[in-house]
């Protein structure tokens, strides 16, 4: 019998402090098991970086780079796992060190160490059977909640969407915010606002409870004080923003995201549009939704000088826009989120669709 309440788990471990990375050898001693390896995954970025030096690779550990020019698919999961079999048939565990992209490659490859099949058919809500091996998680980019989630999301054959399960938080997380220092000025900002939505999407959801806010309003605090109130961007900054995004993704954990969520989701899997990136250009057109949020949204893009894209979906076909649409209404749980359970008689085809058409 489904319970009524959920009882989900978290990151088992998690150590937080500037330089707190280092300490890798020390947490990995006790995961080595039986000669296997232990496998780190770093985001291209990394390669040539001084960071490898630091990576306790003995013995037969190995360190892949993994490209992030786009953002995981399933085929890409199944490929790592299949290398990974290939090479040393069983491994101690997985760490990844990244973004959302590296975070939710390294738990989706772990789950898949342990699970048959293809990545994509565990795409949905506790369809994963069995444990994946060993995962800790490094975040040098802060926002996604991917550190803390029970989903890693992935672009599958026909959706975009996580293996969410009870097996998919990491083991171990490691929060050291030296290492979100040298991201990209714009990518930090647009990962940054993925937690801004977070907060938007859980606090004025239908799902919300007293668990979820407390988590929702201290990542929101946190938010508003470095984008509002602030007026440098300093180590502080980056502290705080590390903690919001923590704190974002607890708060999902008992809600869920909502509609510029699901719109993004759309534009990602037809335009290939980054996960933040796209949150931005839908929460730019949803105020009505979300007056407040979209408010101070637009004071942080005007104070912090980005231009959000626009027209991007004007070169699509009418078939393109159909399948975008249907994608984002596919997304039912982040609907009724926003909208409550009659949430098919608020939004349908036609109204997401002038969303897109004002994108
Ligand atoms: N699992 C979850 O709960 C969850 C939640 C939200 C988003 N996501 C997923 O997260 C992904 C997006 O993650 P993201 O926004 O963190 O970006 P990302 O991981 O895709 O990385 C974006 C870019 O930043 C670069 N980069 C990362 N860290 C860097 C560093 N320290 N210095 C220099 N460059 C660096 C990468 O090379 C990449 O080019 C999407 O796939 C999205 O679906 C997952
Ligand atoms: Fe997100």
């Amino acid at each position: 019998m489904k319970m009524s309440f959920k009882n989900f788990p978290m990151v088992t471990r998690v150590v937080y402090g500037h330089g707190s990375s280092n300490q890798m050898d020390e947490i990995v001693k006790s995961v080595r098991k039986n000669g296997h390896p232990i496998i780190y995954f770093m985001d291209h970025y990394f390669k040539e970086k001084p960071i490898v030096q630091h990576i306790p690779v003995k013995k037969n550990d190995q360190i892949i780079f993994i490209d992030t020019t786009s953002e995981p698919t399933t085929a890409g999961v199944d490929q790592l796992r299949d290398r990974l079999k290939e090479e040393f048939g069983k491994v101690s565990g997985i760490i990844g060190f990244g973004g959302g992209s590296v975070l939710d490659t390294t738990k989706a490859v772990a789950l898949m160490m342990n699970n048959k099949g293809s990545s994509a058919d565990y795409q949905g809500w506790d369809l994963v059977k069995n444990p994946g091996v060993y995962h800790a998680g490094v975040p040098t980019l802060s926002g996604t909640g991917a550190e803390v989630s029970r989903t890693c999301v992935l672009t599958g054959p026909d959706k975009k969407l996580g293996m969410n399960s009870d097996f998919t938080p990491f083991n171990q997380v490691i929060l050291d915010p030296n290492l979100t220092k040298d991201a990209p000025e714009d990518q930090v900002f647009y990962t940054g606002m993925d937690c801004y939505i977070h907060c938007i999407e859980s606090l004025n959801g239908t799902y919300l409870n007293a668990f979820s806010r407390s988590y929702g309003e201290k990542a929101l605090e946190l938010c508003k004080k470095i984008y509002l109130e602030k007026d440098v961007w300093d180590d502080e900054s980056r502290e705080d923003l590390m903690m919001a995004s923590w704190h974002g993704g607890m708060s999902i954990a008992y809600s869920q995201v909502g509609i510029a969520h699901a719109l993004s989701y759309g534009l990602s899997y037809i335009l290939g549009i980054r996960h933040g990136i796209g949150n931005c250009i839908a929460f730019n057109q949803i105020e009505e939704y979300y007056p407040e949020g979209v408010k101070d949204f637009k004071k942080i893009i005007e104070k912090f000088q980005i231009e959000i894209p626009n027209n991007v979906c004007s070169n699509l076909s009418d078939e393109e826009m159909k399948e975008m649409t249907k994608v984002a209404l596919g997304l039912e749980p982040l609907w009724e989120n926003a909208l409550g359970k009659n949430w098919k008689k608020k939004i349908n085809e036609k109204t997401v669709r002038a969303l897109y058409e004002r994108m």
